[in-house]
């Protein structure tokens, strides 16, 4: 299947149905495990306070639905991921289910295991490819939607005040959906209104130390900065704390919209350091687990499952927060 952005419509929508899946392998043969689905995931790394809570999420839903979960950690390195789907490919596992690191470079090891017969799953971030058929989903956000909800917001809180807004962006890892999305659908939103200028834009990786250093170096070279977009709520807490030790109040000196709605992100929010959140829910490990079920079982899928978001402001944070289980 090739990727097709214009293709995505919504979690109900189901956009086309993948291919049939390749059968579990019996018990006794390599992936049996009597009956077990055995599947192998490897995992971005351990970059954010949603990583953490996706990976959370994926082991439970597997321990709940019986499946054999093989997890590998890639520490933020595509070879690392693609070691580790070779070993999955060579171990015979039912299925394979990855979230890429970054979104072009998948087609060889992809290849093998459509070669093997092999079915995989995406999730959470997808990818680039010229070749067709190598994955039979992928389930995970909008992320040109969150960041142009992002974009929307800031545009509304400024469409009343006119004069220049100057905006600074804490983008994610380079070359990752995310960023690559969350940029585009931002800057989309925010072209609606001219005063609003981007002045400097650098990746922090989607870490709370690389959000913080950025901004450290864009509160040098910036005399006024009046608001952060930070693409995920780690940026924009190493932000906050950038914005605090330049003796500036982040949320009122300088504003801050952030991305994943993180327990660590709402609290900010809540107290008033951040200003606005748009939600990326990382708990999509069940969904994942029925989508691998019924691949493996050769019932038809949908080929795109998106994840529906929310957004927050302060006060809707406050009364979030208690119930909020990441
Ligand atoms: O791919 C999802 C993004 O990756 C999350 O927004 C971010 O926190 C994570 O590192």
């Amino acid at each position: 299947m090739k990727r097709s952005r214009s293709a995505i419509i919504g979690i109900a929508a189901v956009v086309a149905l993948a291919g049939c899946g390749s059968g579990p392998a019996p018990a006794g043969e390599p992936g049996g495990h009597g009956g077990q689905l055995t599947m192998g995931f490897s995992q971005v790394g351990a970059e954010s306070g949603w990583r953490t809570a996706n990976t959370q999420s994926i082991q439970d839903a597997a321990k709940a639905a019986d499946v054999n979960l093989k997890f590998s950690d890639a520490g933020g390195k595509q070879e690392n991921q693609i070691a580790a789907i070779r070993s999955f490919v060579q171990q015979r596992v039912d299925v394979i289910a990855f979230s890429p690191v970054v979104r072009t470079g998948w087609d060889a090891v992809l290849l093998e295991a459509k070669n093997a017969g092999i079915p995989v799953i995406l999730t959470d971030r997808a990818v680039d490819t010229e070749e067709t058929d190598v994955y039979r989903t992928f389930v995970g956000a909008d992320f040109v939607a969150e960041g142009r909800r992002a974009g929307d917001w800031v545009v509304q809180r400024h469409a009343s005040a006119p004069g220049p807004v100057n905006i600074v962006q804490l983008e994610g890892t380079t070359g990752a959906d995310p960023a690559i999305e969350r940029n585009t659908g931002f800057a989309e939103a925010i072209a609606a209104n001219p005063d609003l200028k981007i002045i400097a834009s650098q990746s922090g990786d989607f870490t709370r130390s690389g959000g913080k250093q950025v901004m450290e170096a864009f509160l040098k070279a910036h005399p006024k900065i009046d608001l952060v977009f930070a693409q995920n709520d780690d940026m924009g807490l190493g932000a906050m704390e950038a914005i605090e030790a330049a003796g500036l109040k982040p949320g009122k000196d300088i504003e801050i919209v952030a991305i994943d709605a993180t327990h660590d992100g709402m609290a900010a929010l809540a107290a008033g350091k951040f200003n606005y959140i748009v939600e990326c829910n990382p708990l999509i490990g069940p969904q994942l687990m029925e989508l691998a079920a019924d691949v493996v079982a050769g019932k038809p899928i949908p080929a795109r499952v998106v994840i529906p978001d929310e957004a927050f402001d302060s006060q809707q944070a406050a009364a979030a927060l208690p119930d909020r289980k990441y």
